[in-house]
């Protein structure tokens, strides 16, 4: 069976995914961004990003926005902690606000990494927004300042996150279920 045909099921459905980005909009709003620039960080968290943006909007915000792909590298759905800038950050971030947008917080690396690479480049803050927090799970010290969701230790897809490429697309977030499977089919970064 290929991974596309595999039962996926639901940890975060549409509708709580959409009420928690109207709360954390509420939550960013607080924190008194100022020229604010929302940086989201590709591929994984481009659905998420672009509801947090529409949410922002509607809580009246105006930030610009700007992406950075970066890359963790993976053998299977373990990350082995090297992060590689595939597209970086055109615009000027210096004496800015930044808002990072990712989709997991799980090593950490990734945050960190991005979030060190705009503050050494002059940015006032660097606060940082994820869909989901895996707890325990951390390599390195870092907390997210808003965080959607806890989310259980497990391999989770869809809302803009993949398993080998599938997945994305999928309005929620679910858990593909393994039991007619293996999983070495992730062996992609
Ligand atoms: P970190 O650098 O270990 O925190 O890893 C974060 C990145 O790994 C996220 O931005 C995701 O792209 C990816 N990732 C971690 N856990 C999962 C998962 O359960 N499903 C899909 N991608 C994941
Ligand atoms: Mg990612």
């Amino acid at each position: 069976m290929s991974i596309p045909e595999r039962r996926v099921r639901t940890l975060f459905d549409e509708a709580a995914i959409a009420k928690r980005n109207t709360e954390l909009a509420q939550e960013i709003l607080s924190a008194n961004p100022e020229d604010l620039l929302v940086v989201a960080v590709l591929k994984g968290s481009f659905m998420f990003a672009a509801d947090l943006l529409r949410a922002l909007h509607r809580v009246g915000l105006s930030p610009q926005v700007e992406f950075v792909h970066l890359s963790s590298y993976r053998t299977g759905t373990v990350s082995t902690g090297q992060v590689e800038i595939l597209r970086d950050v055109q615009s000027e971030v210096r004496g800015r606000d930044v808002l990072l947008v990712d989709d997991i917080l799980e090593s950490g690396r990734t945050v960190v990494f991005a979030k060190d690479l705009l503050m050494a480049r002059g940015a006032k803050r660097v606060l940082t927004a994820v869909l989901l927090e895996k707890p325990g799970k951390r390599a390195v010290t870092i907390d997210a300042d808003f965080v959607g969701f806890t989310c259980p230790d497990v391999f989770v897809v869809g809302y803009g996150m993949d398993a080998a490429h599938a997945f994305r697309q999928l309005p929620f977030v679910g858990v593909v279920d393994f039991d007619s499977g293996a999983p070495d089919l992730f062996d992609e970064a």
